[in-house]
């Protein structure tokens, strides 16, 4: 495993594969749930939909791994970056794939899992998250952790280059149009992911790896790729990244 880190708050660790990767996001779940709660009474997260967060959401609910019982799942209050407009238990619904890895297995209250209502009108549906948000955190979402992927093409949540919510000035959700056939998105804005304690980054897969140079390089064309502005005013950033996903990145 190699590490580079700067003095922006922002961590680069680069893993062997996709397990050690799902295992180091493990590990810094328990960190930073453990520390909130000790700090606040309460751990908030927000999670990633995608492919790659599936195998950690297993993770943390295997019997047989340290996460699962040694977690404050009862001071623990999930969120989500962003939905799919399809209902829960539609197979492409982000929520649906984290209750089922996750939520169901493990001992969160119910009433701690404040998900997005994928089944409702998108602008409706940002609309309620949006006042869920303000009324869980107050002004601006500062999560303990936010979860985020990246698309070989730079997205995150689903903020995709050249979409007008990524520059919303004041809302913290927007319902956004599909980036190709597919539903309607609803996904929190540039504004609410810069204001997370602690942002972490997945990125799995040789087919990144073009996305993951630019954006991790500092050029100035780098930020038309939107994960590249995400750079919480208040927090750090913490990139998990495979081998298969790093070829193109300086050695630490
Ligand atoms: C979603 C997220 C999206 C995702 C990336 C990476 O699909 O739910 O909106 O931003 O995190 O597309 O997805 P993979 O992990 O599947 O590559």
């Amino acid at each position: 495993m190699g590490a580079e880190g700067d003095t922006s708050g922002r961590e680069v660790r680069v893993l062997d594969d996709h397990v050690a990767l799902a295992r180091a996001a493990a590990d810094e779940w328990r960190l930073r749930a453990l520390a909130a709660v000790a700090a606040s009474g309460r751990f908030a997260v927000a999670l990633s939909g995608g492919a790659t967060p599936r195998a950690v959401y297993a993770l943390l609910a295997d019997p047989a791994a340290p996460y699962r019982d040694a977690l404050p799942w009862a001071r623990t209050h999930v969120f989500f970056g962003d939905e799919r407009a399809v209902p829960p238990d539609d197979p492409r619904s982000s929520y649906g794939m984290a209750r089922g890895a996750l939520l169901s297995s493990v001992a969160l209250p119910p009433e701690n899992v404040h998900r997005i209502r994928g089944e409702d009108e998108p602008g409706a549906a940002a609309r309620s998250y949006e006042d869920a948000l303000r009324a869980f955190f107050g002004v601006a979402p500062r999560f303990d952790l936010l979860l985020l992927g990246m698309g070989a093409d730079g997205h995150t949540a689903s903020l995709f280059p050249g979409s007008p919510a990524i520059d919303e000035p004041s809302r913290l959700v927007a319902a956004v149009p599909a980036p190709a056939a597919g539903p309607a998105r609803i996904t929190l804005t540039l504004r609410a992911l810069q204001a997370a304690a602690h942002a972490v980054f997945l990125v799995s897969g040789a087919q990144k790896a073009p996305a993951l140079a630019r954006v991790l390089s500092g050029e100035s064309g780098a930020e038309a790729l939107p994960a590249a502005r995400v750079r919480p005013a208040h927090g750090s950033v913490l990139w998990l990244v495979d081998r298969a996903a790093a070829p193109f990145l300086a050695a630490p």
